[in-house]
């Protein structure tokens, strides 16, 4: 059974180009739906120090307005190759997040790089792949 609608998790990092490419040319060749979603976790308090509220709320901004950046760029690369995706930012814990979207909107296959914009280079394989792999109900391909 081919995949009808595929759901790329980009952050940006060399590894999701990698993964985004992949899942262009599947949706390609599957004659498949493309959807690109990235998301941005919320801003993660150290507990010594007080933040106030005005700065909690423009870095979360700016993170969103650099996620919508990163997006229209992978919508641009998909367009080019003759492909209209979806996209969509979204606010949470990466993996949690693309759970959702692809039960909420009946993706099949979820495509992600081996790491990300967090990682150590040592780590073979990322929390967020990770995560999806062990979770998700959907297949997972995870891009080398
Ligand atoms: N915030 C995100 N939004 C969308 N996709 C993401 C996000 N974070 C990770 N991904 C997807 O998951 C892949 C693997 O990233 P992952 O987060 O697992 O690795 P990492 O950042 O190197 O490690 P960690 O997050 O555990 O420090 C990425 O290539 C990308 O496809
Ligand atoms: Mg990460």
């Amino acid at each position: 059974m081919a995949f009808k609608k595929l759901v790329v998790g980009y952050d940006g990092s060399e590894s999701s180009q990698k993964a985004l490419e992949k899942a262009i040319a599947l949706a390609k060749e599957l004659n498949a739906e493309l959807h690109i979603v990235g998301v941005v976790r919320p801003f993660e308090f150290a507990a010594i120090d007080y933040i106030p509220p005005e700065e909690i709320e423009e870095y979360e901004k700016e993170e969103i307005s650099k996620e919508e950046k990163y997006l229209s760029e992978a919508k641009k690369i998909a367009e080019e190759k003759g492909i209209e995706p979806f996209t969509k930012v979204m606010e949470g814990e990466p993996a949690e997040e693309l759970m959702s979207y692809a039960d909420e909107n009946g993706c099949d296959l979820i495509v992600v790089g081996h790491r990300g914009v967090g990682g150590f280079k040592r780590m073979l394989l990322g929390s967020t792949a990770n995560n999806l792999v062990k979770y998700a109900n959907q297949s997972v391909l995870v891009v080398k």
